[in-house]
């Protein structure tokens, strides 16, 4: 201690954890029986193409999912989803996150359908030890049921980054130095799943679901998962810190990576809980980060 070789290494130490930010690895596409297994409503899921593309399809019988067979502690989670097209009103397209007990966490995307030529909204939340209500809402900048696009979930000690394709569209900083919960310690499985909700999805639940116009159709590909793989109940990852998603530049996001997050908030955002002053008269500790933006 003290000694000038020993803080010259401190502040090299200091330059080097500055966070450059980069660009999360690339999926690459297995087939679905790799790493995930059909949850409810097995006669709800078609196989395309060996099993490289699988069809979710909801009636006014069942919707259906699909959940992965590991249990996860940090990484990096995408899907690639082709949205309900035409009239989807009613129906919800979910991709997340969740530990299995009863303070649990969770890390959401949520599709919410509508009528033809209406535009979807992009919802997306975050659980800790049970408690949610965090919830975040956009439209896209592209019809998200023309085309393939992916959405990742980057996860590590630091923060929870939402992505669509490349681009964040949400962030939420481990805010434990604030009094708030991050998770952690609680391995998470990944669901996927496409079902009804009228009574809330679209404008507010006046929409409903049209079922002359079932069955109603989600596709998925690319069911590569980039996780630290722990058994349910592990209160760590083996590798952890070790994991190209723990390294320095994943720790936070990069000045493009912050303008394109600010430039999705200023024309794409329709809701925000930490802006929502009725809801929460005062505003969540970990907003304070978020406003940041
Ligand atoms: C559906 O379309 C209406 C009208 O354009 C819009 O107000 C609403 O935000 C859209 N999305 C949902 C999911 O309600």
């Amino acid at each position: 201690m003290g000694s000038p070789s020993w803080s010259l290494c401190l502040i090299f130490l200091s330059f080097t954890s500055v966070a450059l930010g980069a660009t999360p690895k690339r999926p690459v596409d297995v087939p679905f029986g790799r790493n995930y297994y059909p949850t409810w409503a097995f006669d709800h899921i078609k196989y395309l193409n060996g099993g490289s593309e699988v069809q979710l399809h909801l009636d006014k019988y069942t919707g259906t999912g699909f959940q992965s067979k590991g249990n996860y502690l940090f990484g990096h989670f995408s899907m690639h989803i082709k949205m309900v097209p035409g009239d989807s009103a009613g129906t919800v397209t979910a991709f997340y996150l969740s530990s299995q007990n009863n303070e649990h966490d969770e890390i959401d995307f949520e599709f919410l359908g509508n009528r033809s030529g209406q535009p979807y909204i992009l919802q997306t939340n975050v659980f800790t030890g049970g408690s949610g209500n965090r919830e975040q809402r956009i439209y896209l900048w592209f019809d998200p049921t023309k085309e393939y696009h992916r959405y990742s979930i980057l996860w590590n000690l630091y923060q929870i980054v939402f992505f669509v394709d490349d681009i964040p569209i949400r962030v939420f900083k481990n805010c434990k130095d604030l009094g708030v919960r991050f998770p952690f310690n609680q391995p998470m499985k990944i669901y996927n799943s496409l079902w009804n909700a009228d009574d809330w999805a679209t404008r507010g639940g006046l929409e409903k679901t049209d079922w002359s116009k079932a069955p109603f159709i989600a596709t998925y590909k690319g069911f590569h998962v980039d996780g630290c793989e722990a058994s349910v109940n592990a209160k760590y990852c083996a590798t952890q810190g070790k994991r190209w998603w723990d390294q320095p530049e994943f720790r936070d996001l990069d000045a493009a990576q912050w303008r394109r997050l600010r430039w999705v908030r200023k024309k794409y955002t329709i809701y925000n809980y930490c802006t929502d002053r009725s809801r929460f008269p005062q505003m969540p500790p970990e907003c304070k980060r978020d406003r940041d933006v």
